[in-house]
């Protein structure tokens, strides 16, 4: 008899594979990357304290031209969406040249950045200028003193970098909160009306457990029980909460300007819908952010590796992807940073 080929058995074994899918039927298409593991502040949810946390050697840190060549290798994979992270990623020199190559990449159509904003008073323009087409900001606590204590920086910097974002002409602003009980939850309606002022849109994150410098039980309180608080029921009306699997859920406001944005890592998991892949600081591919398996792609790249053998490693990376992403509560000291995966 004669051997009969199966079409599905084939198909499944096509070396031109363009896409990256994962076991779940999840098409990844956005790509996190960090370009720095340094940050000029310490906030304590996103890097453990001083004295544990030890940056990586500059050389084991990822340079311009490797970024460069793996988001070209994303892109032929079809990712789409590139979002810079780090660290502070405007602690590496020369950022808007990195920008400036990204954006020319036909196939990244979306390129944002996630900052603390510091230094963005300097660098809002040029970023804009090199094609950057969005910036999320981290903006924890409206007082100056809590703001000190909290990250190690200076409020005044941030507000004035958050003004020439607007002034750049980056269209929406986000703003981020990480909520902490007992450090900012008292303060969820008053950055509410911060940014509704301002015409930027917030979203407010549930707390994860990360290795940091901050208890995370002590700390965690749920997007539900701030919902709870009488001064945001002022505020918004939660019987109008979006659903579906996306990150982040929107509110929009009663005062007519603007939504409110809810992450919940924690309470109400988005794994379903999740589209991403993340680039550590020193060439680590991650397909989920709590799970700590990554492959290496700067020894790849730095020992010969090809192209070819980049584009492998994306697909390995989508084929390990797993369900949902499971946090580890019991303080296991094997467990990255934030600030060494990327924010
Ligand atoms: N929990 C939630 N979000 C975090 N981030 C960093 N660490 C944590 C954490 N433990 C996110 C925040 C912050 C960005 C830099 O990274 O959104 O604004
Ligand atoms: Fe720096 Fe952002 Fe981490 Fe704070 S959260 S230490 S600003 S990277």
């Amino acid at each position: 008899m004669m051997f009969e080929a199966s079409p599905v058995h084939f198909f499944e074994r096509a070396p031109s594979q363009t896409e990256l899918i994962d076991r779940f039927a999840r098409k990844l298409t956005y790509l996190r990357i960090s370009v720095t593991d340094r940050c000029n502040m310490r906030c304590d949810y996103c890097r453990p304290s001083a004295d544990a946390y030890q940056a990586e050697p500059r050389s084991h840190i990822l340079q311009f031209e490797e970024i460069e060549r793996i988001v070209e290798v994303a892109a032929s994979l079809g990712v789409s969406k590139v979002r810079i992270t780090g660290g502070e990623p405007l602690v590496r020199r020369d950022l808007p040249k990195l920008i400036e190559k990204i954006a020319s990449i036909d196939d990244i159509t979306d390129l944002a950045m996630t900052s603390n904003a510091t230094y963005l008073a300097k660098h809002a323009q040029e970023l804009k200028n090199a094609g950057l087409n969005r910036i999320n900001i981290s903006l924890d606590t409206l007082n100056p003193l809590r703001f000190q204590k909290l990250t190690g920086g200076e409020l005044a910097p941030v507000l004035a970098g958050i003004q020439a974002t607007k002034n750049a002409g980056f269209v929406p602003i986000k703003l981020n909160t990480v909520l902490m009980k007992g450090i900012n939850d008292d303060e969820v309606a008053d950055l509410i009306d911060f940014a509704s002022d301002i015409g930027a849109t917030i979203r407010f994150i549930e707390l994860m457990p990360m290795k940091q410098g901050l208890d995370w039980e002590k700390h965690y309180i749920s997007i539900d029980d701030v919902l709870a608080q009488e001064n945001v029921q002022a505020r918004v009306d939660i019987a109008l909460m979006q659903t579906g699997n996306t990150a982040a859920r929107y509110l929009p406001l009663k005062s007519g300007k603007g939504d409110v944005g809810f992450i919940m890592p924690m309470s109400e998991r988005f794994c379903e819908g999740c589209n991403r892949l993340r680039l550590t600081a020193d060439g680590g591919l991650r397909s989920c952010l709590p799970a700590d398996d990554q492959l290496n792609l700067r020894d790849l790249m730095r020992n010969g590796g090809s192209d070819e053998d980049i584009r492998s490693t994306f697909l390995r990376s989508a084929l390990i992807k797993p369900e949902v992403g499971i946090y580890n509560f019991d303080g296991d000291t094997e467990k990255r940073s934030m600030i060494h995966i990327g924010g």
